[in-house]
Protein backbone atom coordinates (compact mmCIF):
# COMPACT_ATOMS: atom_id res chain seq x y z
CA UNK A 1 0.00 0.00 0.00
CA UNK A 2 0.99 3.70 -1.24
CA UNK A 3 1.70 5.82 1.71
CA UNK A 4 0.16 9.48 0.64
CA UNK A 5 0.84 12.73 1.93
CA UNK A 6 -1.08 15.33 0.73
CA UNK A 7 -0.84 19.60 0.99
CA UNK A 8 -3.56 21.64 0.15
CA UNK A 9 -4.72 25.30 0.35
CA UNK A 10 -8.75 26.13 0.03
CA UNK A 11 -11.43 24.06 -0.41
CA UNK A 12 -9.59 20.42 -1.22
CA UNK A 13 -12.11 18.65 -3.71
CA UNK A 14 -9.26 16.95 -5.52
CA UNK A 15 -8.22 16.02 -1.59
CA UNK A 16 -12.00 14.91 -1.41
CA UNK A 17 -11.83 13.11 -4.47
CA UNK A 18 -8.50 11.13 -4.08
CA UNK A 19 -10.19 9.82 -0.43
CA UNK A 20 -13.22 8.71 -2.10
CA UNK A 21 -11.35 6.05 -4.43
CA UNK A 22 -9.26 5.05 -2.08
CA UNK A 23 -12.37 4.33 0.28
CA UNK A 24 -14.08 2.52 -2.75
CA UNK A 25 -11.46 -0.04 -3.12
CA UNK A 26 -10.24 1.55 -6.00
CA UNK A 27 -6.34 3.95 -4.88
CA UNK A 28 -4.40 0.81 -3.06
CA UNK A 29 -2.86 3.98 -0.68
CA UNK A 30 -3.49 5.37 2.80
CA UNK A 31 -3.10 9.07 3.43
CA UNK A 32 -1.09 9.63 6.33
CA UNK A 33 -1.39 13.11 6.99
CA UNK A 34 -2.69 16.81 5.63
CA UNK A 35 -0.37 19.39 5.50
CA UNK A 36 -2.36 22.98 5.22
CA UNK A 37 -0.86 26.34 4.75
CA UNK A 38 -4.73 28.11 5.50
CA UNK A 39 -5.82 27.49 9.32
CA UNK A 40 -9.81 28.16 7.41
CA UNK A 41 -9.08 25.33 4.73
CA UNK A 42 -12.08 23.19 4.05
CA UNK A 43 -9.71 20.35 3.38
CA UNK A 44 -9.48 20.39 7.07
CA UNK A 45 -13.51 19.66 7.67
CA UNK A 46 -12.58 17.13 4.97
CA UNK A 47 -9.76 15.45 7.31
CA UNK A 48 -11.81 15.47 9.96
CA UNK A 49 -14.66 13.53 8.72
CA UNK A 50 -12.45 10.85 7.30
CA UNK A 51 -10.34 10.47 10.17
CA UNK A 52 -6.95 11.47 8.74
CA UNK A 53 -4.25 12.95 10.62
CA UNK A 54 -3.83 17.27 9.56
CA UNK A 55 -1.49 19.87 10.65
CA UNK A 56 -1.71 23.58 10.33
CA UNK A 57 2.05 24.78 9.61
CA UNK A 58 1.73 28.62 9.32
CA UNK A 59 4.21 29.85 6.84
CA UNK A 60 4.92 32.86 8.56
CA UNK A 61 6.58 31.03 11.86
CA UNK A 62 9.43 30.60 9.74
CA UNK A 63 12.77 32.62 9.08
CA UNK A 64 12.70 31.62 5.03
CA UNK A 65 10.54 29.64 2.44
CA UNK A 66 13.03 26.88 2.76
CA UNK A 67 12.71 26.23 6.42
CA UNK A 68 9.05 25.98 6.19
CA UNK A 69 9.26 23.55 3.37
CA UNK A 70 12.21 21.86 5.73
CA UNK A 71 9.63 21.58 8.79
CA UNK A 72 6.89 20.23 5.83
CA UNK A 73 9.25 17.67 4.52
CA UNK A 74 10.50 16.25 8.02
CA UNK A 75 6.61 15.80 9.07
CA UNK A 76 6.42 13.91 6.22
CA UNK A 77 9.54 11.58 6.42
CA UNK A 78 8.49 10.70 10.52
CA UNK A 79 5.11 9.57 9.16
CA UNK A 80 6.80 7.20 5.73
CA UNK A 81 4.95 9.17 3.53
CA UNK A 82 6.16 7.47 -0.06
CA UNK A 83 4.10 10.38 -2.84
CA UNK A 84 3.21 13.89 -1.84
CA UNK A 85 0.20 15.34 -3.51
CA UNK A 86 0.04 19.01 -3.93
CA UNK A 87 -4.20 19.28 -4.13
CA UNK A 88 -4.70 22.49 -4.28
CA UNK A 89 -1.17 24.04 -2.94
CA UNK A 90 -0.75 27.71 -4.12
CA UNK A 91 2.74 27.74 -3.36
CA UNK A 92 6.36 27.07 -5.07
CA UNK A 93 7.68 24.13 -3.40
CA UNK A 94 11.30 24.69 -2.32
CA UNK A 95 14.55 22.84 -2.81
CA UNK A 96 14.35 20.82 0.78
CA UNK A 97 10.84 19.30 -0.19
CA UNK A 98 11.81 18.53 -3.81
CA UNK A 99 15.12 17.35 -2.91
CA UNK A 100 13.86 14.39 -0.58
CA UNK A 101 10.89 13.51 -2.68
CA UNK A 102 12.79 13.55 -6.15
CA UNK A 103 10.03 12.64 -8.42
CA UNK A 104 7.64 11.95 -6.02
CA UNK A 105 5.79 14.80 -5.74
CA UNK A 106 3.24 15.52 -7.88
CA UNK A 107 0.52 18.42 -8.57
CA UNK A 108 -2.75 19.21 -10.65
CA UNK A 109 -2.71 22.13 -12.76
CA UNK A 110 -6.34 23.29 -14.41
CA UNK A 111 -4.68 24.23 -17.73
CA UNK A 112 -2.75 22.61 -20.51
CA UNK A 113 0.53 22.88 -19.57
CA UNK A 114 3.07 24.39 -20.79
CA UNK A 115 0.10 27.09 -21.31
CA UNK A 116 -0.92 29.29 -18.47
CA UNK A 117 0.45 28.21 -15.89
CA UNK A 118 0.39 29.88 -11.99
CA UNK A 119 -2.61 31.47 -10.67
CA UNK A 120 -5.48 31.32 -12.56
CA UNK A 121 -5.11 29.18 -15.12
CA UNK A 122 -8.91 28.68 -16.15
CA UNK A 123 -9.27 32.38 -16.36
CA UNK A 124 -6.12 33.15 -18.41
CA UNK A 125 -7.29 30.21 -20.78
CA UNK A 126 -10.75 32.24 -21.49
CA UNK A 127 -9.41 35.22 -21.24
CA UNK A 128 -6.55 34.62 -24.57
CA UNK A 129 -9.81 32.42 -26.14
CA UNK A 130 -8.18 28.92 -26.51
CA UNK A 131 -11.10 26.43 -27.90
CA UNK A 132 -10.08 23.79 -25.91
CA UNK A 133 -8.16 23.86 -22.04
CA UNK A 134 -7.95 21.12 -19.64
CA UNK A 135 -5.86 19.62 -17.00
CA UNK A 136 -2.60 18.18 -16.31
CA UNK A 137 -1.17 16.20 -13.62
CA UNK A 138 2.51 16.07 -12.99
CA UNK A 139 5.71 15.33 -10.79
CA UNK A 140 6.84 18.83 -9.29
CA UNK A 141 10.38 20.18 -10.06
CA UNK A 142 11.92 23.48 -9.27
CA UNK A 143 10.26 25.35 -11.71
CA UNK A 144 6.48 26.77 -11.67
CA UNK A 145 4.25 24.01 -13.18
CA UNK A 146 7.29 23.03 -15.58
CA UNK A 147 7.56 19.57 -14.08
CA UNK A 148 7.27 16.30 -16.45
CA UNK A 149 4.02 15.25 -17.46
CA UNK A 150 1.90 12.59 -16.27
CA UNK A 151 -1.72 12.45 -17.48
CA UNK A 152 -3.84 15.82 -19.35
CA UNK A 153 -7.32 16.02 -20.02
CA UNK A 154 -8.99 18.25 -22.25
CA UNK A 155 -12.64 20.06 -22.57
CA UNK A 156 -13.76 22.71 -24.99
CA UNK A 157 -13.85 26.02 -23.98
CA UNK A 158 -16.90 28.54 -25.32
CA UNK A 159 -16.75 32.22 -25.66
CA UNK A 160 -19.07 32.51 -24.02
CA UNK A 161 -17.48 30.94 -20.59
CA UNK A 162 -16.79 32.77 -17.40
CA UNK A 163 -13.56 32.15 -15.41
CA UNK A 164 -16.40 29.79 -13.64
CA UNK A 165 -18.41 27.73 -16.07
CA UNK A 166 -15.13 27.29 -17.15
CA UNK A 167 -13.25 25.86 -14.01
CA UNK A 168 -16.41 23.81 -13.45
CA UNK A 169 -15.68 21.60 -16.54
CA UNK A 170 -12.27 21.34 -16.04
CA UNK A 171 -12.70 20.42 -11.93
CA UNK A 172 -14.83 17.35 -13.12
CA UNK A 173 -12.05 16.13 -14.73
CA UNK A 174 -9.30 16.98 -12.12
CA UNK A 175 -11.02 14.40 -10.09
CA UNK A 176 -10.77 11.87 -12.55
CA UNK A 177 -7.35 12.12 -13.81
CA UNK A 178 -5.46 12.96 -10.32
CA UNK A 179 -6.63 9.60 -8.68
CA UNK A 180 -5.88 7.87 -12.19
CA UNK A 181 -2.45 9.59 -12.11
CA UNK A 182 -1.80 8.05 -8.29
CA UNK A 183 -2.98 4.81 -8.84
CA UNK A 184 -0.44 4.35 -11.94
CA UNK A 185 2.34 5.35 -9.47
CA UNK A 186 1.34 2.82 -6.77
CA UNK A 187 0.84 0.00 -9.79
CA UNK A 188 4.62 0.97 -10.71
CA UNK A 189 3.75 1.94 -14.09
CA UNK A 190 5.12 5.19 -13.89
CA UNK A 191 9.23 6.16 -14.95
CA UNK A 192 10.44 9.58 -15.81
CA UNK A 193 13.43 9.57 -18.97
CA UNK A 194 14.74 13.22 -19.15
CA UNK A 195 11.26 15.31 -18.59
CA UNK A 196 9.14 12.71 -20.31
CA UNK A 197 6.94 10.14 -18.11
CA UNK A 198 6.67 6.91 -19.96
CA UNK A 199 3.72 4.38 -18.33
CA UNK A 200 4.04 0.83 -18.91
CA UNK A 201 1.00 -0.98 -20.62
CA UNK A 202 -0.73 2.49 -21.35
CA UNK A 203 -2.58 2.08 -25.52
CA UNK A 204 -3.14 5.73 -27.00
CA UNK A 205 -6.15 5.93 -28.53
CA UNK A 206 -6.16 7.33 -31.92
CA UNK A 207 -8.93 10.35 -31.48
CA UNK A 208 -9.35 13.79 -31.58
CA UNK A 209 -11.62 16.95 -30.47
CA UNK A 210 -12.54 19.41 -32.42
CA UNK A 211 -13.64 22.68 -31.46
CA UNK A 212 -16.34 23.63 -32.78
CA UNK A 213 -16.98 20.38 -34.48
CA UNK A 214 -16.40 19.79 -37.54
CA UNK A 215 -19.43 19.80 -39.98
C1 LIG B 1 -7.97 23.17 -8.54
O1 LIG B 1 -8.70 23.64 -9.67
C2 LIG B 1 -6.50 23.00 -8.88
O2 LIG B 1 -6.30 22.56 -10.20
C3 LIG B 1 -6.00 24.40 -8.71
O3 LIG B 1 -6.64 24.87 -7.56
C4 LIG B 1 -7.91 24.23 -7.45
C5 LIG B 1 -8.00 23.62 -6.06
O4 LIG B 1 -9.29 23.10 -5.86
N1 LIG B 1 -4.57 24.44 -8.55
C6 LIG B 1 -3.80 25.41 -9.04
O5 LIG B 1 -4.24 26.37 -9.63
C7 LIG B 1 -2.31 25.22 -8.81
N2 LIG B 1 -1.57 26.18 -9.57
P1 LIG B 1 -9.55 22.09 -4.68
O6 LIG B 1 -8.99 22.75 -3.40
O7 LIG B 1 -11.05 21.99 -4.61
O8 LIG B 1 -8.89 20.80 -4.99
Amino acid sequence: MLNLGVLASGRGSNFQSIINEIEAGKLNASIKLLIVDNPHAYAIERAKKHSIEYLYINPKEFSSKNDFFRKITDELKARNVELVILAGFMRIVRKPLIDAFPNRIMNIHPALLPSFPGLHGQKQASDYGVRISGCTVHFVDEGMDTGPVIIQAAVPVSPDDTEETLSARILKLEHKIFPEAIRLYADGRLSVEGRVVKIKGCELKDEYIVNPPLR
